[in-house]
């Protein structure tokens, strides 16, 4: 949140999208006093209550825990390079992360832990979903900083959805997801061997304590390293970067990160070195560290060139399919799904007995045949007969078009045309 960042996150209520949830039951109006329940739990309500069932009804999906969701395939990219960039001695990851924290937090998680104004725009009402007047929708994953640091963690990595309120376009949605990243050091790792000599401290002798300038150099140096690397990482070697100073309450000094793709600079992710009050905040002493947050929608739309936001609450396997492999950094060149409903033809067929059939031949022969009126095609069914010997497959075809509603007559026709090709081609008996 908080100035800089924030027009990437407007987020907007989008109607034609709402689900219905199994998990939440809310009203739209309240009574103060009345009791809401979010994510099964029971809060009280009162005049800052302003959750909708339609928010409710994100909750839960966790787009980013969902198997070979995008979302998904970038936080694991995210989380595999912060496993393989820092290792303790034991060549284990250093990092822990954590993916399932409950998204409602206090005010003082959200915003007072973070130093953030008491009379900060970011706090408004119009800009935030609150369960009450002390509990809301997290606005960003920055807030649960101080409560892991508080645990003793000082390496890891929060990623789960954020809400905010705000206007509607094709890149603000009211729910989307986040990464944070913690690194705390000690005096020894910012040192070296050489901590036990006086001069070498963390924080300026004089004043309010600030950062000694080597520390700000030191993790400056390792942030900028670790954020380019990530960028390189997912968006290939040859990626235009640069750095632009930034402001945010909890961390000082700040930058944002830009990429330059397809001639534009687009910013990515906000970091910085965490303000010493920050860590006070956790009852963290003598360490210093940084921080970055960045959304993972962003990432996403970037990397697979995903034109509106609105889809990765898509169900439709139009939109899911395209995102079926296990390497998460399998390249993807998002191709828009239809709005019109498609036309599901299945066809069968016994394979020739001298086993020259393959299956790329056929989906070969439909793509030419077929074109672009063919959204998927996939084998649902194969047996071999106990008897005879012979091995039959059943491939469903999904037929749809771009600009309008595709006829029944039409596909049979495209379907039957598909069905003689590859009975003469590849010597099939379609069944
Ligand atoms: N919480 C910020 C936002 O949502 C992003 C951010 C900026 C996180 C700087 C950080 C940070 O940890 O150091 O816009």
């Amino acid at each position: 949140m908080v100035v800089v960042t924030r027009n990437f996150h407007l987020a907007k209520l989008i109607p034609s999208l709402s689900h219905t949830s199994r998990h939440f039951s809310v009203k739209s109006t309240y009574h103060p006093g009345d009791q809401v329940t979010v994510g099964g739990r029971q809060y009280p309500s009162d005049h800052m209550t302003n959750i909708t069932p339609h928010i409710l009804s994100h909750m839960g999906r966790n787009l980013h825990l969902q198997q070979y969701h995008p979302l998904c395939h970038i936080s694991d990219r995210i989380v595999k390079y912060m496993y393989g960039r820092y290792l303790t001695p034991r060549g284990s990851p250093l990092f822990s992360v954590h993916s399932q924290l409950h998204p409602v937090v206090t005010t003082q998680q959200n915003f007072d832990s973070l130093l953030i104004p008491k009379d900060h725009v970011s706090r408004k009402k119009s800009d935030n979903f609150y369960v009450n007047k002390e509990q809301l929708l997290r606005a960003h994953t920055s807030a649960h900083q101080c409560e892991l640091m508080r645990m003793g963690l000082d390496n890891f990595l929060v990623i789960g959805d954020v809400y905010r309120r705000d206007e509607i376009d094709s890149s603000h949605y009211p729910v989307f997801h986040q990464v944070e990243g913690v690194r705390l050091l000690t005096k020894s790792d910012v040192y070296g061997k050489q901590q036990d000599m006086k001069e070498y401290e963390l924080f300026t002798p004089e004043g309010p304590p600030t950062h000694h300038p080597h520390v700000i150099n030191i993790l400056k140096a390792d942030l900028k390293d670790c954020l380019q690397g990530l960028a390189t990482t997912l968006f290939g070697r040859d990626v235009e970067m640069r750095w632009v100073d930034a402001y945010f309450p909890f961390t000082h000094p700040s930058w944002e990160l830009e990429v330059k793709l397809n001639d534009q600079w687009i910013e990515m992710l906000g970091c910085g070195i965490i303000q010493h009050q920050v860590l006070l905040n956790a009852d963290v002493e003598e360490r210093v560290g940084w921080a970055f947050g960045l959304g993972l929608e962003r990432w996403a739309m970037k990397l697979y060139q995903i034109p509106d936001i609105r889809v990765f609450w898509s169900t439709d396997p139009g939109f899911l399919s395209q995102f079926v492999f296990d390497d998460p950094a399998t390249n993807v060149n998002f191709k828009v799904v239809s709005k019109h409903t498609p036309c599901i033809n299945d066809i069968s067929f016994w394979l020739p007995s001298d086993s020259s059939y393959e299956a790329a031949d056929f989906y070969d022969i439909v793509r030419s045949i077929g074109g672009n009126l063919v959204e998927q095609v996939y084998l649902v069914d194969q047996f071999t007969h106990p008897h005879t010997g012979r091995t039959s497959h059943c491939y469903r075809i999904v037929y749809r078009h771009m600009d309008r509603i595709l006829t029944q007559e039409e596909v049979n026709r495209v379907h039957s045309r598909i069905e003689q090709e590859t009975t003469t081609a590849l010597g099939v008996t379609v069944r």
